[in-house]
């Protein structure tokens, strides 16, 4: 694996792959890496032609700084897990290299009702921080192919707006998440969860399949007020339980028994802030 720590050297490199047709997969992660991620390195492999990943912990989409500063930072071990992954170029630039104008007057992209919902509304400015991020990746990077993992559901209908918004020539690949046996979402959080808090969190996805155990055409608040119940039973601070069009993202409260719809939630454990979604018609 070739690690490159300036864009311009990464963009010399690339040039000359594409000049040869050579196909790119992306991979864009803050690093922390787990099973998850790899996974995505994985589905690029799958494609041919070469895979890049970046790990860059970016300052701007972090709404809260102390979640920021927490950030779990594991360099050592990702490299190793991206060489054994067969993963081709990381970059890893620094704040100045992403930022060098600094962290002021960035460009603000239009998401529309996208940011005004979930984490948009629970994390403001996170996904303008994601965008400036992504954006700035994608023009670097030039990928044919940028691979996101479904477990952030929402950040990968907001990539997928920017991408279309910026008419950038890129297909976004959205992967299944990745859960350890007992059903949590693989998570770079989960790194600061402690034993019993680890255990706690296994709730989440309970509640998912909950979610999509009691669905049935009608109105559906009640089973999201028993979610939340339950969450904050087993010591959650719930930031939301929601049921949404998973085409749009559009809140339901009542179903028509056919619209696609995911169950979303997002809860605190502690200090640590856990997100989780379903796809309420999917079997497994
Ligand atoms: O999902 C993440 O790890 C980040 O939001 C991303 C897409 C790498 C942008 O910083």
């Amino acid at each position: 694996m070739i690690l490159f720590k300036k864009s311009r050297d990464l963009h010399d490199f690339l040039k000359e792959k594409r000049r040869r047709d050579i196909p790119v997969g992306f991979v864009p992660t803050m690093g922390a890496l787990h099973a998850g991620h790899i996974s995505l390195i994985g589905e690029s492999r799958k494609k041919g032609g070469l895979t890049v990943c970046s790990i860059f912990v970016n300052p701007t989409q972090f709404n809260d700084s102390k979640d920021f500063d927490q950030y779990p930072y594991t360099l050592e071990k990702d490299i190793d897990g991206l060489e054994a992954a067969g993963c081709d170029v990381l970059f890893l630039p620094s704040v100045k290299e992403m930022y060098p104008e600094g962290l002021k007057n960035l460009p603000h992209f239009d998401l529309g009702f996208l940011e005004t919902v979930l984490e948009g509304k629970f994390r403001p400015g996170h996904f303008q921080g994601v965008c400036q991020v992504v954006e700035r990746l994608l023009k670097m990077v030039q990928p044919q192919f940028l691979y996101l993992g479904q477990k952030d559901f929402q950040q990968c209908m907001v990539i997928s707006k920017l991408v279309e918004i910026m008419g950038i020539d890129t297909r976004v690949v959205i992967c299944p998440t990745q859960r350890e046996s007992d059903g949590l979402a693989m998570s770079s959080r989960n790194l600061r969860l402690s034993p019993s808090e680890r255990e706690q969190a296994v709730y989440i996805h309970k509640t998912l399949r909950f979610l999509r155990q009691e669905l049935k055409p009608g109105y559906l608040d009640d089973m999201k007020e028993r979610a939340i119940q339950y969450l904050a039973a087993e010591g959650f601070r719930v930031d939301y339980v929601e049921i949404a069009e998973a085409e749009t993202l559009k809140p339901v409260t009542h179903w028509d028994g056919s619209t696609p719809l995911v169950a979303l939630i997002a809860a605190f454990i502690n200090e640590v802030r856990l997100i989780d979604n379903l796809l309420l018609q999917d079997s497994h």
